[in-house]
């Protein structure tokens, strides 16, 4: 086989087989390939497309590049959920053990944040003394004494998706659905997912800014799922603005506390709701989204989901009285209003700008070594549909610099990513649509 025939196959518009496919993916991790052949069949791949069999065959060359994570000494369906990324989305510290709380194991390995878009893995680790580091048996271990545990992502997976979401990133061949969702689909099957809840955000926050490519997006992903025999559901969740309130890695947890304890924003609370039970479904433990909704709802109303965070707080050595004082986590040295400077409806909050105000407060990373302050962020006062008055609050920073200039300049960021508007937005869905 000669990498040349391939990309010119492709760049004809051919169908590919799966030993052609794991050629190429397996020639590119070994250093056979060199980048700028892999870079013109990722072009090529960008005009031509793929179908759903030769998507799966990328997907599944992908997840068998590195180490595949064998989670069968887990008793039950392991449910995984994944976001395509957005502002203020915390639902990985609800929904785990929400979903944990209501019977299904939840055994979750997570990123850091990058850029604009926080992480899961910063945000449990703004909780003092929590650590997400765990060796396979203990992973394992608790995930089957208590049925949830959420680490870091460690060891080897996925190679070839590291280095070829490299080589897209700057050869402007990212944005192709087969690609994108064969990258994030072998993630999710190296990391040993049965079954796995997808959130597509869509929106101008989101990866995805329309509704048709999110939705063409979701049955890409959904039918990588079914050739791949992991069944997989898809939600297309509205990132007009951040999800509830706060931004920041302590204002987040202290979010995700108040939401499991059934005092959340309402946005967050009906999307960890829905996501949580298309996993109790999958997982088996009930029989439709109706039933699977009232076993969470009843998870937090008995109090058993905040109990099963401190039961995970617990395991992993963070301190446990934090879920009873959210003042025990950071915080900031002072927190500054951003006042509005208009009157009518907020019609749209840009959660990308908000990520990135969040980010310079020193919330997030702008590289990946970046050090950041899980203290610090923005706490949203005012949201889409809401009506404002000049003079109004409409967020508040929660910062440490002591740098006025810099952090007017951040608070001019924030008043940006508001637009306001005479007349009251229709509302739009959180959830616009389910995939199957
Ligand atoms: N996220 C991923 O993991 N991969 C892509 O290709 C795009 C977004």
């Amino acid at each position: 086989m000669r990498t040349v025939d391939l990309i010119r196959k492709k760049r004809e518009g051919g169908e590919m087989t799966a030993e052609e496919i794991a050629f190429l993916i397996d020639g590119y991790c070994n250093g056979e390939i060199p980048d700028y052949q892999m870079s013109a069949w990722a072009m090529a791949v960008c005009f031509r497309g793929m179908t759903a069999r030769e998507t799966a065959d990328l997907t599944l060359a992908m997840a068998r590049s590195g180490e595949q994570m064998d989670l069968s000494a887990i008793r039950g369906v392991k449910v995984d959920k994944h976001s395509t990324g957005g502002v203020g989305d915390k639902t990985t510290l609800i929904v785990a053990p929400l979903v944990a709380a209501a019977g299904v194991p939840v055994a979750k390995m997570s990123g850091r944040g990058l850029g604009h878009t926080g992480g899961t893995i910063d945000k449990l680790e703004a909780i003092p003394g929590f650590n997400v580091e765990r060796s396979r048996g203990q992973f394992i271990e608790q995930v089957n004494k208590h049925g949830l545990a959420l680490v870091s992502q460690s060891g080897n997976l996925t190679p070839a998706d590291k280095k070829l979401y490299g080589l897209r990133d700057v050869t402007a061949t990212v944005e192709s659905i087969p690609l994108i969702a064969s990258s994030i689909m072998s993630k999710k099957i190296a990391s040993g997912a049965d079954a796995i809840v997808l959130d597509v955000k869509t929106g101008g926050g989101a990866f995805m800014k329309t509704l048709e490519g999110s939705i063409e997006l979701a049955q890409a992903m959904v039918a990588i799922g079914e050739q791949v025999g992991r069944e997989t559901v898809a939600l297309i969740t509205n990132m007009d603005e951040p999800l509830g309130f706060a931004i920041g890695n302590a204002l987040e947890v202290k979010e995700s506390i108040e939401t499991l304890r059934g005092n959340g924003p309402a946005d967050l609370q009906e999307l960890c709701i829905a996501l949580g039970a298309h996993m109790l479904v999958l997982g088996k433990r009930a029989a439709d989204f109706e039933e699977a909704q009232s076993l969470l709802r009843e998870a937090i109303g008995s109090g058993a989901a905040i109990a099963k965070l401190r039961e995970l707080i617990d395991a992993q050595g963070g301190d446990i009285a934090v879920v009873d004082d959210t003042g025990k986590l950071p915080g900031a040295a002072k927190v500054v209003p951003v006042i509005a400077e208009s009157k009518g409806f907020v019609a749209h909050i840009d959660a990308e700008s908000i990520g990135i105000a969040a980010m310079l407060l020193g919330a997030g990373r702008a590289t990946k070594d970046a050090a950041i302050d899980y203290g610090v962020g923005i706490v949203l006062r005012k949201k889409v549909g809401d009506p404002i008055a000049e003079g109004d609050t409409i967020a508040d920073l929660y910062a440490q610099q002591a740098d006025e200039k810099m952090l007017q300049e951040i608070a001019v960021r924030v008043q940006a990513a508001y637009r306001v508007e005479w007349e009251a937005p229709a509302r739009k869905p959180l959830v616009y649509a389910v995939v199957t």
